[in-house]
């Protein structure tokens, strides 16, 4: 062969390898669409390598489920509700279908398969990104959607880093981190919830995909964002709504609420990793009353229990754990104690024998045991992804509730083994549909709480308070969460503050973290700033490691003791703002602590990192958190006008005021027009408030309302209609506060209201349902003076507010109040 033909035959071979490279290509394309169905709300599709269907949940809310293989019924653990009746239009063409709703349009182009979610006036809410579309490598897949100009990307649960996560990446595979660095991923939780931000536009979309899932907000791309798995479905749930709080509210309502927590729960709990035997227990108990630092929970760690060894008891440092829950009960504080997934291998322990003759441990694909090392030594794990296993645990717990334990506490959920390295070929039984490890791991956390929740309510037949580390979306159906164990530095108080907001944006509105710090130390003005906080928080708890210091309020000198018993005792007399904000979360998801951009998406502001930090508690608070260790700090003030909370001074919004700092306060500001209703001071929430509901009103430019929700605080007649719920209305236009006649059958524990009003400067006389009423002018204080300890022993005049006060009747019946 000459030198000529050899190069075309080379060159004809080269051409050939590169054409079966193509279509042998390792990345399998969705393709162009071939057929195409539609029927009521659903629409089927086929294309060249893969089948889909669009589901029309609501006229805000859409379904994408996409599978290499024909698609089969699904089960999810996370959503709850079903598609509703909803009116949409279809139409089709050669080359796309368009499917429109009341709220939105979704152009679905044929060649090849590509998903355009549009405004009704055409405006692109979210696309595909035509070139990549949906794809698979191997089992893994991914939807690439185009990176649109300027967009932002925010929630995804509990996640480190900056409020807006655009050019970064994310995996969701829940691991035990212990002492997590402030920009590490994973940690404990998986919520693969998400909303994008762009030209006035803002979307949500929820992966329900429980293998390892990975996000990308444009981290090495600047192409497009994405969202994925290592195997099972692509399937999402698009919401659309002009307003934030809509697409939260779509989204708790595909995957359900926060039952309403007992009262006890939101007051301060006192924790450490152990308070043991119980003589030290009460000696903490005590001396809160004693120091008089209000609080309501006790937390038993790990030592309580004899050699870790779950539903046990050391006899020797908890003889008699009944009467010391009782003991503990009488003097106001409900105990909580920490349960683990592991059960020890050991012959004779009942809950192993029990749980191998019952069958419930997870299992390896030849059917022998699980076995994984954890607190107690090897252990085997009970099946919450089974029936039968949940009620196992749920029979186990008993014993704790019998006793009198109000709160579990789920550790270790992850599932957390030394080596951290649970092999794939074990198996779940996930309701009689065997599924291995990869597809359970993230779902693990969820069906522990939710057995040890249905467990503790059974059991208890009242409100349990239930704690979880490890979650998957829908565990705010039954548990509070904790972000794990932070580190005592400035930095990771600050990013406990963001994944908090994080967690309320991604429908888990009862949340906390450890505040002081789990792993080292905190300086003296961290502990007291982090307590500060940590009034403005709902789940308030002081935890911290083995091996540190002792962390009560006050371990850090008579000064921080002031300082934390101030605001401790500000957030037991803001329970009933607390408790009907918590309400709001049970039934519209709105979280309590709210970042700024759930009411300023569109104010660039908000996502600058000096002042992501900042977020509301509630509808009417805004905290602006700062390091300890600052003087000065920028605050941004979004749209309205603010007031300072202790001295009622005014700043206007959309602007940046550099803030003098000190460790006695913490920078909290009013919004106008805010309704805040507060109760008197008490120790617990055991105790009664006085009869007078004080609800303060700042007067602003707009109208407000609020709903006040009461009930009994600890058992379920509030399912059952036995709740006290009123509209509160200020209206500046005409000058008016009414209060809706009730609804509920529950008899509000306060016979007297007492308006306080800020920022009205005269004020003679006001009108109660046409009668005039006197108003009186006072100063008040929303803090104690701090006294200082230094040689002079002079202290600090607390700041004080200028307000007008009267007093009313509490009736059921409407109040009309004419200012
Ligand atoms: C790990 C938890 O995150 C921590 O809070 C707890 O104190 C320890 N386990 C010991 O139980």
């Amino acid at each position: 062969m000459d030198t000529k033909a050899l190069l075309s035959r080379t060159g004809w071979l080269f051409m050939l390898c590169c054409l079966s490279a193509r279509a042998q290509t390792p990345v399998k394309q969705i393709g162009n669409i071939n057929k195409v169905t539609i029927s009521g709300q659903q629409i089927n599709i086929s294309a060249e390598n893969a089948f889909a269907e669009i589901i029309v949940y609501s006229p805000a809310v859409i379904r994408v489920k996409i599978n290499q293989h024909p698609l089969t019924p699904d089960f999810s653990y996370a959503v709850v509700s079903t598609p509703a009746p909803t009116k949409i239009q279809t139409n089709q063409n050669s080359s796309e279908i368009n499917i429109i709703t009341d709220s939105l349009q979704l152009r679905i182009t044929k060649k090849p398969f590509s998903l355009h979610f549009l405004t009704l006036s055409g405006e692109v809410i979210n696309e595909d990104e035509t070139g990549l579309t949906t794809s698979w490598v191997g089992n893994e897949v991914t939807t690439y959607k185009k990176m649109q100009d300027g967009e932002r990307f925010i929630g995804l649960g509990e996640k480190t880093g900056n409020l807006d996560r655009k050019g970064e990446g994310y995996t969701n595979w829940n691991s035990d981190k212990f002492g997590y660095t402030a920009n590490q991923d994973p940690i404990y939780a998986t919520i693969p919830f998400y909303i994008g931000i762009h030209h006035q536009i803002n979307y949500g979309i929820f992966f329900d995909n429980t293998f390892q899932s990975d996000f990308n907000f444009g981290a090495s791309n600047n192409r497009f964002s994405s969202f994925g798995a290592k195997g099972g479905e692509m399937n999402y749930y698009f919401i659309y709504h002009h307003r934030m709080t809509d697409i939260i509210a779509s989204y708790a309502q595909l995957t359900g609420y926060m039952p309403m927590p007992p009262m006890w729960s939101l007051g301060y709990q006192q924790n450490r990793y152990s308070y043991y035997p119980d003589t030290e227990v009460l000696r903490i108990a005590q001396t809160l009353r004693e120091k008089k630092i209000p609080a309501d929970g006790i937390t038993l760690d790990i030592h309580y229990m004899d050699a870790y060894k779950l539903f046990t008891w050391n006899k020797e440092r908890f003889p008699d754990p009944k009467q010391l829950s009782s003991q503990l009960d009488h003097m106001g504080f409900k105990l909580t104690v920490i349960v683990d997934p592991g059960i020890k291998v050991e012959n004779g322990y009942a809950a192993y024998e029990n749980g191998k003759k019952e069958d419930i441990f997870i299992k390896y694909s030849d059917g022998q045991n699980y076995t994984g090392q954890v607190w107690p030594g090897w252990c085997h794990f009970p099946d919450f992804t089974s029936a039968r296993g949940r009620e196992w645990w749920k029979a186990q717990l008993q014993s704790y509730l019998r006793i009198g334990v109000r709160g579990i506490w789920n550790d270790m959920n992850e599932i957390a083994t030394w080596g951290q390295k649970m092999p794939s070929n074990v198996l779940f039984n996930y309701e009689e549909h065997p599924i291995t490890h990869l597809q359970a791991h993230n779902i693990y956390g969820l069906q522990m709480a939710r057995a040890s929740y249905e467990g503790a309510r059974d059991g208890l037949q009242k409100r349990p308070f239930l704690l979880t580390r490890a979650a998957y979306a829908g565990s705010q159906r039954y548990s509070a969460i904790w972000t794990g164990d932070n580190r005592a530095e400035e930095d990771h108080m600050l990013l406990g503050v963001r994944l908090l907001n994080s967690l309320g944006i991604s429908g888990m509105p009862f949340a906390g973290m450890d505040i002081g710090g789990f792993t080292g130390n905190p300086t003296v003005s961290l502990y007291a700033r982090w307590m500060q906080i940590g009034a403005f928080i709902p789940y308030f708890r002081n935890h911290t490691g083995i091996n540190t210091k002792s962390s009560e309020p006050w371990a850090y000198g008579e000064e921080v003791l002031e300082i934390t018993r101030n605001y401790i005792n500000l957030r037991y007399r803001l329970l009933p703002y607390l408790y009907s904000s918590m309400y709001e979360a049970t039934h519209t998801g709105m979280p309590v602590m709210r970042t700024l951009a759930i009411t300023n998406t569109f104010d660039p502001n908000v996502y600058d990192t000096r002042y992501q930090n900042q977020y509301q508690f509630g509808q009417a608070f805004m905290v602006a958190p700062f390091e300890s260790t600052k003087e000065f700090g920028p605050i941004y003030f979004p749209e309205g006008k603010w007031y300072n909370l202790y001295n009622d001074s005014i700043t206007s919004g959309k602007q940046e005021v550099i803030t003098p700092l000190s460790l006695k306060s913490l920078p909290v500001y009013v919004k106008a027009g805010s309704i805040i209703p507060m109760q008197s001071q008490l120790q617990s929430t055991a105790e009664k408030p006085t009869d007078t509901l004080s609800l303060h009103i700042y007067k602003g430019d707009t109208p407000n309302t609020f709903m006040y929700y009461e009930d009994d605080g600890e058992t379920f007649n509030n399912e059952k209609g036995i709740f006290y719920q009123r509209i509160i209305t200020y209206s500046p236009a005409n000058k008016k506060i009414t209060l809706e006649k009730v609804n509920g059958a529950y008899v509000s524990h306060f016979r007297v209201i007492r308006l306080m009003l800020h920022g009205f400067e005269q004020l003679p006389g006001i009108m109660v349902n046409g009668a005039p009423v006197t108003v009186q002018t006072k100063t008040y204080s929303f803090l104690a003076p701090i006294s200082r300890f230094d040689p002079q022993g002079f202290s600090i005049p607390a700041e004080q507010c200028l307000i007008h006060e009267a007093t009313f009747e509490n009736t059921n019946q409407a109040v009309n109040v004419d200012l």
